[in-house]
């Protein structure tokens, strides 16, 4: 099952009136489709959400109004006839509270243009040309007279809208009486703007005219009584059957097939039109024939001149490639050693049908070289920025659309600037690719030091520009660190050939293989393909017998629950940050954005010749999805006839402590929540409500500390912290009494798949989860994050900063003048935070001098 799916095709389907049928020789119905509607925002007075799948309406969270226009043709319907009934449903996918909601007539015509506000719709988007807005009924030239629609005052139709995943329906006599009006007078049929609660939180999200989901989509049924025959009407160019009166299709140029006639079944030839092919190619010709041909048909669209066909990608047609091996300058391979690497720009074939696609990658390749790392034995990179045009210039510009509203971007433009983190290491501040670090082409990085003093685990290298990443890592800079140690190989686990390492990630391609990405920052990005290392759904010809995967979400914002196609059992023997205690049995494991886990599948029991594909069923965005496109296929493993390694897994494969709650000396909560951002005018996401320079934490090396993250949204979050490795000690529900987090349940222990080291922790929507971990090995500043990195580059990362007891310049507790900075800015009363702050309530009294001189000289 392909899932390509692209507005163009959808919106033509569901322009479209579907249904005409008579019911008896007078009486005849009609289900009709919206064909305009949209969302206007009083706080986003320029901002449009045309081709967006929902339509807002009543009041928001923040006080902002929304209100819906949409608009139906009745032309059907002969003037004159008697209409006896009539119902509008709309569905509702989400809902804030009770939302009375009226059908006021418009009195101007108004439009629906491109603008599609994917994953910030509850705020809108830049309108596009044609788009209605709060001020203007055609972006960007024509405006309303009164701000937010020229209308009726009175609805003749209002209803209480319904809860969730319920339809609600507007009906009766007001409904016949606007219906009425339109069909005698169809050059006033402006359609609707639906008005609700605008004084309190009531906003109610409906599914648009443009939502995938059609059978969800508004819908219009009239009953009328004609006040002159009608029959079947085949329409020029779609070749659709309409019900409609002769004259009436005559003057749309239709074949009109005698009174009485119906469309069921239909009477009109097949027309010929656009039919896409699966390679992208377009063929004019007959739906019929375009099924045989195995393409897709246009419906709606004339020619394949006019129509730009969705790339289709055939899954399982190119075997998987395996990342090659970094090669050091000095050193030993895959132990101490040293190494160059170099940030470049080529085209690689992604997929056998789609053409090479330009990318970014370390030393030429996408994903980047594996570094192989022992523990204890040191690594060191020196990373280069060389990425240039085609011409051989450095690069000044992005090959993606920036957005100058980020942090980073607005001060660097579309300069791509680059830094590199290893994911998961344990270095110091200067080597940890500290985004406020990133440099521009044609410069490198300092020597960064690896010193891998950590378990053996499945680490990645990817990029961290400031404001940027999302862009950087989308066009291909990654690559794996696996470190190695004796502890494990000691183990008789998968190895050699039977360990191989699977990044996932997804993208979404143009016919001529360019990655394509949002215009300008938008909450998510997800891609219609999925790629494993490199491929569009590639397949791995496997032996007989046990396979290491370690697996890597390496998307933006995507997250995947993965399993087998034949609900096969595998087993789970790691965690992000190091082996599991003993392997743990799953049918299927979820990977949120940078989750790590490596697992063993067993393909010793299949016949030569299976195929075994692995799924993903995760909704977009995670949880509650809505906002997809979601995709099932990931990989596909064949079974081929020779053996391979058959030797049963370790029962324990390391002793894994847990770390006593007892053992932390301070909690702190982060509230993880959406806000109205005035600078860029959209919701975005904060960690506290505060900023990357806004430094409020300040473990103390070498202590414990438990963290928890609150989240207050729909959306898991997977939150990372640099440097630590931690534990997830539990979660727990809450609710939000009075600006109060209150739990509301018992703390419930993670998953035995979480039982482990991790690094990145699904931050469960509507919970507190609560991690511990010791601050440990560095000193310094460190980033900590949510890795959807659309969330990160817009002000979901802060920084905390590891101090030494009594260290108040930061420079660690060796002379003397801690203590007459620490006397200073006692005496100056600095700010909660600073250096002189040791019980971190705020320089407010004696007790931190007390508290300083007690530990002065203690330190570190
Ligand atoms: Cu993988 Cu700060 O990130
Ligand atoms: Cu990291
Ligand atoms: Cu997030």
């Amino acid at each position: 099952m392909l899932h390509s799916k692209r507005g163009g095709w959808l919106l033509a389907m569901g322009a479209a009136a579907v249904v005409g049928c008579a019911l008896d020789a007078r009486a005849v119905t009609l289900t009709l489709r919206a064909v305009a509607d949209t969302t206007i925002y009083n706080d986003n007075t320029t901002g449009g959400n045309g081709l967006g799948q929902h339509i807002f309406v009543g009041r928001t969270n923040n006080g902002g109004v929304r209100r819906g226009a949409i608009r139906f043709e009745i032309d059907q319907i002969p003037p004159g006839s008697t209409i006896t009934s009539a119902s509008l449903a709309m569905f509702v996918s989400q809902t804030q509270a009770a939302n009375t909601i009226g059908l006021h007539r418009a009195t101007v015509s108004w439009g629906e243009g491109a603008s599609n506000a994917s994953g910030t719709e509850s705020t809108g988007t830049t309108a596009e040309v044609n788009d209605a807005t709060w001020l203007h009924r055609f972006y960007p030239d024509t405006f309303w007279t009164t701000p937010g629609g020229d209308f009726e005052a009175v609805a003749n139709v209002s209803v209480a809208a319904s809860g969730t995943n319920s339809t609600t329906t507007w009906s009766g006599a007001g409904l016949i009486t606007d219906l009425t009006v339109w069909m005698n007078n169809p050059a006033q049929n402006f359609g609707w703007i639906l008005k609700g609660n605008e004084a309190t939180r009531s906003a109610k999200r409906f599914n648009s005219s443009d939502h995938l989901t059609v059978n969800t989509r508004p819908l219009l049924t009239v009953t009328f009584t004609p006040s002159v025959p009608m029959g079947a009407c085949c329409l020029p160019v779609t070749g659709e059957c309409q019900l409609r009166s002769q004259a009436n299709c005559l003057s749309l140029g239709g074949n009109y097939s005698g009174d009485n006639t119906t469309c069921a079944p239909n009477p009109c030839p097949e027309p010929v039109g656009a039919c896409c092919l699966n390679n992208g190619s377009c063929v004019d010709t007959v739906p019929s024939n375009c099924t045989t041909l195995g393409g897709m048909f246009r419906y709606g669209a004339s020619a394949c001149a006019t129509v730009a066909c969705p790339v289709v990608l055939t899954p399982f047609v190119d075997a998987l490639p395996i990342p090659s091996v970094a090669t050091p300058v000095s050193g030993v391979p895959s132990g101490a050693a040293h190494y160059e690497i170099e940030m470049t720009e080529f085209t690689q074939q992604l997929h056998r049908d789609l053409p090479p696609t330009r990318l970014w990658g370390y030393n030429g390749t996408y994903p980047g070289p594996t570094i192989e790392a022992r523990a204890g034995q040191p690594v060191t990179v020196v990373w280069k920025n060389n990425l240039r045009t085609t011409t051989g210039d450095l690069r000044t510009t992005h090959l993606l659309p920036i957005d100058t509203c980020l942090h980073g971007p607005d001060a660097t433009g579309g300069l791509p600037v680059t830094v590199v983190h290893v994911h998961g290491a344990k270095t110091d501040p200067l080597s940890d690719g500290d985004p406020d670090l990133s440099f521009p082409p044609g410069q490198e990085s300092p020597v960064h030091t690896y010193p891998n003093d950590q378990l053996a685990s499945t680490l990645w290298y990817h990029d961290h520009g400031l404001g940027l990443t999302r862009l950087n890592v989308y066009m291909g800079l990654a690559g794996f660190f696996l470190v190695r140690d004796a502890a494990e190989d000691a183990l008789n686990i998968p190895r050699g050939e039977y360990e191989v390492p699977l990044v996932i990630q997804d993208r979404t391609f143009a016919p001529d293989g360019s990655l394509q990405y949002h215009q300008d920052w938008q909450e998510h990005f997800f891609g219609d393909t999925v790629l494993v290392n490199g491929k569009v759904w590639p397949y791995l010809n496997v032996k007989k017998g046990k396979y290491r995967f370690r697996l890597l979400n390496g998307s933006n914002s995507r997250a995947y629950t993965l399993s087998l196609s034949d609900a096969s059992v595998f087993n789970q023997i790691s965690t992000d940050q190091g082996l599991l205690p003993g392997p743990s049995l799953l049918s299927s494991i979820t990977l949120l954005p940078s989750e790590r886990v490596d697992i063993v599948i067993d393909f010793a029991g299949y016949e030569t010749g299976e195929e075994i594909e692995l799924l993903n069923t995760a909704l977009s965005p995670y949880p509650a999805g809505g906002q997809g496109p979601d995709i099932e296929n990931v990989m596909q493993f064949r079974v081929v006839s020779a053996t391979g390694d058959q030797d049963p897994l370790p029962g324990v494969l390391t002793t894994f402590q847990t770390i006593p709650e007892s053992q932390a000396v301070r909690s702190r909560m982060f509230e993880l929540q959406s806000q109205f951002d005035v600078d860029c005018g959209h919701e975005r996401w904060r960690i506290n409500g505060l900023l990357w320079d806004d430094i409020t934490e300040f473990p103390r090396f070498n202590t414990t500390e438990i963290w928890s993250w609150v989240n207050r949204s729909n959306v898991s979050h997977p939150m990372h912290v640099h440097l630590v490795s931690f534990q997830v000690l539990d979660r727990q529900n809450f609710e939000v009494v009075g600006g109060v987090i209150t739990p509301t349940s018992a703390r419930v222990l993670p998953p035995a798949s979480e039982r482990g080291w991790k690094d990145t922790v699904n931050a469960t929507p509507n919970q507190i989860t609560r991690v511990i971990m010791r601050f440990n090995g560095f000193k310094g500043l460190f980033p900590y994050h949510c890795h959807i990195l659309e969330h990160e580059d817009h002000e979901m990362m802060r920084q905390f900063r590891v101090v030494c007891v009594g260290d108040a310049n930061y420079d660690n507790v060796t002379n003397a003048a801690d203590l007459s900075v620490l006397l200073s800015q006692w005496n100056q009363q600095v700010l909660p935070g600073s250096g002189a702050d040791f019980n971190h309530d705020g320089i407010v009294n004696g007790a931190d001098l007390s508290v300083l001189l007690g530990w002065f000289g203690t330190g570190c």
